[in-house]
């Protein structure tokens, strides 16, 4: 809803960011216009909480952490087969969608454009899109489907990658009609006096809401409505950073339908007890994901009576959603998380500032936070060679990046 310029003076006013509007007058007409919108959308009052959130010291809590249950995909024995049914069934009757988050900035990868646009040096030169949309087609064609795919983008790169997605023919998809884009929400950067950011064009200094932001981004652009729309009651949501997901996956459905579970996660086991991953568990008796941060050093090396981890089972990005758990997801803020990064902007005297180090408040939900949501949550323990090449640093890094997850695709596909 765009407010007149008297409106927003009086909330700039009262929030105390009127300095928005000092560069107004040098912009044209359209960046006008595009301003006034910004500044009409934004709520203040939670820009304002989350920034006095910053100066305080997260409290610790008393909440309880208990490990989760979890099934090993190796070791379902008689129950692989009837998962499998169940789970092929339900995708051979269109019931699955799947969507790939986008919207990241791929700051550690450090590539120009969008990740998905990525090439990791394989022989065929495909791109991260390219290797997904294989994976989806391959897996689909076993059961005579098409599934449609849904790619979230942020603001900042959804053109190129529509674009990009053209060029290539949208990888044999038809937009709109089984491929759908939409974008993800924004949050406006704040510096360390709390004051909203105005960007190098002049406009406010916006940056993606993390990929928390998924379940309400699918329902303001209608994408659950379309879903429904096309017969689907299961949603894969993934990583476009992962260039071994697999998304059409019927045991992971079958566990999902046969035993009532809102959301079901994939999981590979830790490297070791103190890899630097989120683990699935239980907080206060809901399904959660902790950091390995928040457990202590016993926990985390705690193992039950076979000798496996009790917090050992990392969270990928890897999940199933019943579409009613979206919904619900969706209707429901989930809390943001607060990081400090590097952004340029325009001081008040309308010079543009270049920081070399972290000078800003980026706000940002995490998708995981909503799995509390779930009243019954399963989790599946995948291998990490069959499921998991994360493409999230360069290759100077040697972890986590092109090269790694180049090894690890060959390697699964016969390529090497
Ligand atoms: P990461 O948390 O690894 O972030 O995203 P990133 O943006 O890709 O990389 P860095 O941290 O800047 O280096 C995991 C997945 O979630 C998506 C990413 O596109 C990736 O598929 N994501 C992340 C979003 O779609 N939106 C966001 O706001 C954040």
């Amino acid at each position: 809803m765009q407010k007149n310029i008297e409106e927003i003076k009086y909330e700039l006013k009262k929030y105390g960011q009127e300095h928005l509007l000092n560069h107004y007058e040098t912009l044209d007409e359209t960046k006008k216009k595009e301003l006034l919108e910004q500044l009409s959308n934004i709520n203040y009052e939670l820009i304002n909480s989350l920034y006095e959130k910053s100066k305080k010291e997260e409290k610790t809590t008393e909440d309880v952490i208990e490990p989760i249950e979890y099934l090993d995909k190796f070791k379902l024995y008689d129950d692989y087969k009837r998962y499998s049914a169940i789970g092929k069934e339900a995708i051979k009757a269109g019931k699955l969608a799947v969507v790939t988050m986008a919207g990241g900035q791929g700051t550690r990868l450090g590539h120009s454009g969008p990740k998905g646009t990525y090439d990791i040096g394989l022989d065929s030169h495909k791109s991260l899109f390219e290797l997904l949309a294989d994976g989806i087609k391959d897996e689909a064609k076993k059961y005579d489907v098409t599934v449609p795919w849904f790619i979230m983008t942020s603001k900042e790169n959804n053109d190129e990658t529509v674009r990009f997605f053209e060029k290539n023919r949208f990888f044999g998809y038809h937009k709109d009609k089984n491929l759908f884009f939409f974008k993800q929400g924004q949050l406006p950067m704040v510096d360390t006096e709390g004051k909203i950011l105005i960007g190098e064009d002049g406009l406010v200094k916006e940056a993606a809401d993390g990929h928390g932001g998924i379940y309400e981004a699918l329902i303001k652009n209608k994408m659950t409505a379309k879903m429904k729309e096309l017969g689907v009651e299961w949603v894969f949501i993934g990583g476009v950073d992962n260039c071994l997901v697999k998304m059409v996956d019927p045991v992971l459905m079958g566990i999902a339908i046969e035993k009532n579970a809102s959301i079901a996660g994939k999981s590979i086991v830790k490297a070791n007890p103190h890899e630097k991953v989120g683990v699935f568990c239980k907080k206060n008796g809901k399904p959660y994901v902790v950091e390995y941060s928040e457990i202590s050093e016993e926990m985390a090396e705690a193992v039950d009576e076979n000798g496996e981890l009790l917090f050992g089972e990392s969270h990928i990005l890897c999940n199933l959603f019943s579409l009613a758990a979206i919904e619900k997801m969706g209707a429901n803020p989930l809390p943001y998380h607060i990081a400090y990064k590097k952004a340029k902007y325009i001081d008040k005297d309308g010079n543009l500032v270049e920081p070399t180090s972290p000078n800003a408040y980026k706000f940002e939900a995490f998708l995981f936070d909503a799995f509390g949501e779930a009243d019954n949550m399963a989790v599946l323990r995948v291998k990490r060679e069959e499921e998991f090449a994360p493409v999230k640093n360069s290759d100077d890094v040697g972890v986590d990046c092109p090269k790694t997850a180049r090894k690890l695709y060959e390697a699964f596909h016969g390529l090497d």
